[in-house]
């Protein structure tokens, strides 16, 4: 009896893991005409539902070397079981203004243990989007990649460009992975964020290149530890957590940024609330971070205020527990550090060290503006900050 049980071990454990793994090639089998022309979502389509429903770790395969047009596609789960898309394709979003209604190009929706990866590309064709936009023309905008409701969510390797909109959302996914991913748009492009991750847990950015025209990783409400890592960031404007406090009680905490470099973004880490906001985010270490010509390297703001023209409210979302650890480099501005709290609700627990940002290309020295903030400091802080004292 525990002989057979340890052979019939013996046989599992040395089975390849891939022996009856099915593959659902989009062209071969599902007939994608792959002339970057005709729109290939039916194709995609019946590539997922016949994936989806396999109970063994299916791979929907979209091969290299060819070019697909997709309009809007809902990729719906739950599946069967864990799903691959190898993509090693170009997908191309139709080049007009292809929807009025708010809609996204590529959506996946309540899928488990996804793996997206390889060494293909989602071209967003923003362009267009962007000058309706910035003529007032265009309100709802596609993004490019949303994820909701995915746990175990894997994306790697591939590349995203010029969405109209946010390129990747992830919404209510518990620990995802993001590695390796490129994305890049044009610095002026609009609200073109890189990753923005909001109402999830357990997020790993990590290997990530990122270039838009807005914040690199912005992360939103209800959210809990996230990791950033090994990753650049610029143009773009920086690795941002809100604003949060507009509309909801935030709950922010465990975010970690480590081992990143900045170059000519806006703001290098920030953390941006609006006045009168509820609730609170807390628990930040940002550490081993490479700022080169940043505008503004740190930043925290309860005055959050896009448009200029936000009455002063009393209250706020409570800032607490921000570690600045090893952060070196330069600023475009002088203003190097900017830690800007309400007079009603102040920051507590802000820690630096090991701190050096100077003004690049100027002999003058950097400065820190701070406001209600009560922290301490440690080692070589460059500029100099006066806290108030810590409670
Ligand atoms: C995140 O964690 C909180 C607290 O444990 C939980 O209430 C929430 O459902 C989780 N969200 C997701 C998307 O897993
Ligand atoms: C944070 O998320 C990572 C990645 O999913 C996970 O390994 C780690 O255990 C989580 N930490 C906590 C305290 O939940
Ligand atoms: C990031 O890349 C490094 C170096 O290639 C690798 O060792 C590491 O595992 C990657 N990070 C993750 C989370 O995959
Ligand atoms: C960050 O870099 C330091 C120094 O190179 C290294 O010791 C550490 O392991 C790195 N951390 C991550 C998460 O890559
Ligand atoms: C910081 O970035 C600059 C420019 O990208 C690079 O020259 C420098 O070596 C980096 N410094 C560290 C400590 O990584
Ligand atoms: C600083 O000077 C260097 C060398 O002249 C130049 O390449 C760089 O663009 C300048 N940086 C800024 C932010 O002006
Ligand atoms: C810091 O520099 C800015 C810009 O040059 C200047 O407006 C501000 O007064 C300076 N702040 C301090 C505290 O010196
Ligand atoms: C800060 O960095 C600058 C430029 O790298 C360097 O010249 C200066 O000595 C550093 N300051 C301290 C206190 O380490």
């Amino acid at each position: 009896m525990l002989l057979a049980f340890v052979t019939l071990l013996l046989v599992l454990a040395t089975r390849p893991a891939q022996c009856h793994q099915q593959s659902y090639d989009v062209v071969r089998n599902f007939h994608a005409a792959a002339d970057g022309k005709t729109d290939d979502a039916k194709a995609f389509l019946a590539a997922w539902k016949a994936a989806c429903s396999d109970e063994a770790r299916p791979v929907v395969v979209v091969p290299g070397g060819r070019t697909f047009l997709l309009s809007q596609v809902t990729f719906q789960g739950p599946c069967k079981s864990p799903i691959t898309i190898q993509l090693d394709g170009r997908i191309v979003a139709p080049n007009r203004i292809w929807t009025t209604q708010p809609a996204n190009l590529l959506v996946f929706h309540g899928v488990d243990s996804l793996t997206l990866d390889g060494n293909g590309e989602i071209d967003g064709r923003g362009a267009i989007w962007w000058d309706c936009y910035n003529h007032k023309r265009c309100n709802a905008r596609p993004i490019l990649l949303a994820f909701s409701f995915c746990d175990h969510l894997r994306v790697t390797r591939i590349r995203l460009t010029n969405s109209a909109d946010k390129h990747m959302t992830l919404f209510r996914c518990s620990q995802a992975l993001v590695d390796g991913v490129s994305i890049a748009a044009p610095p002026d492009s609009p609200n073109t964020d890189g990753i923005t991750v909001a109402s999830s847990n357990h997020t790993v950015i990590s290997n990530c290149s990122i270039r838009s025209g807005d914040d690199c990783v912005s992360i939103l409400s209800q959210t809990r530890n996230v990791t950033v890592t090994r990753s650049t960031c610029g143009p773009g404007h920086g690795i941002s957590v809100g604003s949060l406090g507009r509309s909801e009680s935030a709950v922010v905490e465990q975010i970690v940024v480590t081992n990143c470099s900045f170059v000519g973004t806006m703001n290098g880490v920030r953390i941006k609330s609006w006045q009168g906001g509820k609730g609170y985010a807390k628990g930040f270490l940002f550490a081993g971070l490479n700022m080169t010509g940043v505008q503004y390297p740190i930043v925290i703001d309860q005055f959050y205020c896009p448009q200029g023209n936000c009455p002063v409210k009393p209250g706020g979302v409570a800032i607490t527990d921000a570690r600045f650890i090893d952060i070196q480099g330069t600023s475009s501005r002088q203003e190097a550090i900017r830690l800007l709290c309400s007079q009603s609700v102040h920051c507590h627990g802000i820690y630096l060290s090991n701190v050096n940002l100077s003004w690049v290309n100027h002999t003058a020295p950097s400065n820190a503006t701070i406001l209600n903030a009560h922290g301490t400091t440690e080692g070589v802080v460059v500029p100099k900050i006066q806290f108030l004292q810590p409670l």
